[in-house]
């Protein structure tokens, strides 16, 4: 089309749009008020004639939008929309429509915060779906929501479904790993953060995108904070693309100067006020007595007794004394001797099962109707307390009580109970994770229970050692939590810490990418081809130190993902396909390549769950004798491969049940791990790494030499020499020097180890340095596994391997294994 008669057109368009929409705006207000239902001839004229010169496209959109318009407008008048809308209207987020939809026309940024359930999630996207729709530019808007969690972007998006009389899939959808409900017509999309990553790789302008929300900000997690730094870059090349930050809580200042001023909306709400009780009014008045014994049970009893091995005496004491401390100036007097004497018997690293246990008995016997929301650490601490609970007359009887897990790998069906309110006499006791703390909401809470923690990666850069240990929440959150038992009517708290260690919490959390390796969030910016990786974080919203993003490149080098000049290779290339930690991946496609993919699928699975092997205290050296009967040969990961081999044949005789019970394995990580193999074998198969047929892949399975080397390739560098003395054998590595074997190894129980080496995944620093899972090799394993040395410098890096092992650097032999090692990489770079 000529570029004169296209511009005419274009006018003809937006006149003829906003000619139309004031139009029926007027119509629409005249139906409601004098309450006739207007029909859909009167509303709608027919559309004048469009141009021939329209293009085929622009029809397309055209006629789209008119659907799209006239459907929102039937439902909104059908008598289940109209009790639709009169729910939506009552909600904070959409009482304030107008001035949010203003902002957001008016700016490219805006942040809008709004106290959890307002409606923020739900109401948002969909008020500027709506208005679109209204002014019939409906076919033309593409609005993307990202969430944190999978979880979310499915319950959400099922829910604005209903809210707008819909399927799923229609104009609403989602898209999360592996899973997904669009269509041809979906307009607003859920998806997680990473999802519109992996989208950015391939259309890096987000050409057909309109509005890109990003939720629960708050939660800075590393993906979030990489997508934002994407989308700062893609704003000025997109000038009418808009971004909204959405959360309950933020740091209003740093997100407003990081996007040049952005203002902030905010969404009043209401709240009912929440009694909260610290820990030491929860002692006063319940009476209830802490003692070492009492506020640990079986489970607490196991940590206690690895926290005194771990934690340096010097931290408890600390942090007894500040309690006391600040305690005894102006509050303590008040507290009865009881309360007093008692609360010095607290240790912070016990979370007190039997006391939850107590306080929800409590509730259950003596206080008004409503649910109770309990917060802890993680799934291993929701499983292990909900097995206790159980057990309990009051809490455990489900004719009282009905109690549930909510955490992010939850089912949809056992979603649907927590937000469903119990028959009639029952009480909901929802044990969740943090993932209830803002992103669920669960209606018909009063009681909190809050035991102060959550799981939280951390990340030395110095050591290059990573952890995951509960550590204390941030005072946002702490509010957040309590906030949670106010929503329908006055709720009450009980925060199980001192008022002084709430007083001592940072006031938001540290973002992931300051206490996270960031090897994958390295490989991602490389796949996305931002440029220089240091120079790329270096413009994130708080950048991670120097020397973390230097031990990324140098390992993801090291494991030959990245080659000197800090390029993808082939290898790399793959790895970015899979959404997994990088040495995972690396591991995966090295069972492809070598035939023994059903153990590696195995391995990773099972690196990627809670441990399945159970050690209840008073059964430990039962569970011992069943764990080593899947490990006589001195690997953690192949025990996992035996144990999980034998409940799948359990499974097939449908006695999986009785096969964990006799040999304590957890049913839930075995079933987790089955279903987390399914998904890994579909991202090979999307990655164009295998086909249908799982057979041809598993040539090798059987043979154990093989699996043991390929997981020593997919886990080096992570490597320690074994040291025999006298009677017994120490372990050293390059970093830390001496380490030892976590309690719960196969290896841990052996006084000898015919073998020079461990590989391990993971190790913890506490005031030893543990490992996790190992695996025994032998030199050659590790010579011709270890490492990568198509780095280019060939011989530094076989003098560094030789820093391990310098017996064996005669040169005749280095020279042989040199010229191996370059085959066998250049066969998995070229595979
Ligand atoms: O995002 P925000 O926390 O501000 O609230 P929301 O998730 O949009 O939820 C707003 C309201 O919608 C909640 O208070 C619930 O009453 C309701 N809702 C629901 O009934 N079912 C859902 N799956 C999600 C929300
Ligand atoms: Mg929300």
């Amino acid at each position: 089309m000529a570029p004169g008669l296209q511009k005419r057109v274009d006018a003809y368009l937006v006149n003829y749009i906003s000619g139309k929409c004031k139009s029926m705006d007027a119509m629409s207000r005249s139906s409601s008020s004098n309450g006739s239902i207007a029909t859909d001839e009167s509303l709608f004229e027919q559309p004048e004639p469009l141009p021939h010169s329209k293009t085929a496209m622009e029809k397309i959109f055209w006629r789209r939008s008119m659907e799209m318009y006239e459907k929102q407008r039937n439902w909104q008048e059908s008598p289940e929309g109209r009790k639709m809308m009169e729910f939506r209207r009552n909600l904070p987020a959409y009482k304030e429509k107008d001035a949010m939809l203003s902002a957001i026309l008016l700016n490219q940024v805006v942040l809008i915060s709004g106290e959890t359930g307002c409606g923020k999630t739900t109401q948002i996207p969909q008020l500027i779906l709506e208005s679109e729709i209204d002014s019939l530019r409906g076919g033309m808007c593409n609005i993307i929501c990202t969430q944190p969690r999978k979880i979310s972007a499915m319950s959400v998006s099922e829910r604005i479904a209903t809210e707008r009389g819909e399927k799923l899939g229609e104009t609403i959808g989602y898209k999360v790993r592996l899973e997904g409900m669009k269509g041809r017509d979906t307009h607003l999309l859920f998806c997680t953060t990473g999802i519109l990553l992996r989208r950015l790789s391939l259309d890096r302008s987000l050409k057909s995108v309109t509005h890109i929300i990003v939720d629960e900000i708050h939660e800075r997690g590393i993906n979030e904070d990489f997508l934002l730094i994407v989308l700062k870059d893609l704003l000025p090349r997109r000038p009418e693309l808009r971004l909204v930050l959405m959360s309950a809580t933020l740091d209003e200042k740093l997100f407003s100067s990081y996007f040049n001023g952005a203002p902030r909306a905010h969404i009043p709400g209401f709240t009912y006020p929440v009694q909260t009780y610290y820990l030491e009014s929860i002692l006063e008045i319940t009476g209830y007595k802490l003692t070492p014994h009492n506020q640990i049970d079986e489970y607490g009893m196991d940590r206690a007794w690895k926290m005194s091995k771990q934690v340096p005496r010097k931290r408890k004491s600390q942090i007894a004394s500040a309690v006391e401390d600040t305690l005894s100036v102006a509050e303590f007097k008040d507290y009865n001797a009881q309360t007093r004497e008692s609360l010095s018997c607290w240790n912070p690293d016990c979370l007190g099962f039997n006391l939850i246990e107590y306080l929800l008995c409590k509730i259950c016997e003596n206080e008004r109707p409503g649910s109770v929301l309990v917060f802890m650490t993680g799934w291993d601490d929701i499983t292990s307390l909900k097995d206790k609970l159980q057990a309990h007359p009051v809490v455990g009887d489900a004719n009282r009580v009905s109690l549930l897990a909510c955490h992010g790998s939850m089912g949809s069906a056992e979603q649907k109970l927590i937000f469903d309110r119990p028959p009639g006499g029952i009480r909901k006791v929802v044990l969740a994770t943090n993932i209830a703390e803002t992103s669920i909401t669960i209606d018909d809470v009063v009681f909190v229970i809050d035991c102060g923690k959550a799981k939280e990666t951390s990340y030395d850069a110095l050591n290059n050692t990573s952890c995951l240990l509960p550590s204390w929440i941030s005072k946002v959150s702490a509010k957040q939590r309590r906030g949670r038992a106010g929503r329908v009517q006055p709720g009450e708290c009980y925060h199980l810490y001192p008022k002084c260690v709430f007083d001592g919490f940072a006031e938001y959390q540290i973002p992931e990418i300051l206490r996270t390796p960031l090897q994958s969030l390295c490989l991602q910016i490389k796949s996305l081809k931002l440029g220089d990786i240091s120079e790329f974080l270096s413009r994130a919203l708080q950048s991670p130190e120097y020397l973390a993003v230097q031990n990324a490149i140098e390992y993801l080098k090291i494991i030959g993902a990245l080659d000197e000049s800090e390029n993808l290779t082939v290898l790399g290339r793959y790895l970015t396909m899979l959404p997994m930690e990088p040495k995972l991946g690396k591991m995966l496609i090295l069972g492809v390549i070598f035939n023994c993919l059903d153990p590696i699928l195995s391995v990773v699975a099972g690196l990627s769950v809670r441990d399945p092997f159970l050690a209840p205290l008073d059964k430990k050296d039962l569970a011992e004798a069943a764990k080593a009967q899947f490990s006589h040969d001195f690997s953690d990961h192949l025990a996992l491969v035996r144990a999980f081999e034998g409940w799948k044949v359990a499974d097939r005789d449908l006695n999986a049940y009785e096969y964990c019970w006799k040999n304590f394995l957890s049913a839930q990580s075995m079933k987790a791990i089955d279903s987390l193999r399914k998904e890994f074998y579909s991202l090979l198969k999307d990655a164009g790494l295998v086909d249908s047929n799982p057979i041809t892949y598993n040539v090798w399975s059987y043979d154990e030499n093989l699996l043991r080397a390929v997981i020593c390739y997919g886990l080096y560098p992570g490597i320690c020499s074994v040291v025999h003395n006298e009677r017994s054998f120490s372990l050293k590595t390059m970093e830390d020097g001496h380490v030892l074997l976590h309690s719960n190894s196969v290896n841990a129980r052996n006084s000898r180890i015919p073998y020079p080496w461990f590989v391990f995944n993971e190790k913890i620093k506490v005031n030893s340095v543990f490992l996790r899972d190992s695996t025994a090799v032998s030199d050659s394993m590790l010579l011709l596994f270890g490492g990568n040395i198509l780095r280019g410098d060939t011989d530094g890096h076989l003098k560094m391997l030789g820093g391990y092992l310098e017996f064996f650097m005669d040169p005749a032999l280095a020279k042989m294994y040199r010229s191996l090692k370059l085959e066998l990489d250049e066969l998995i770079q070229t595979k």
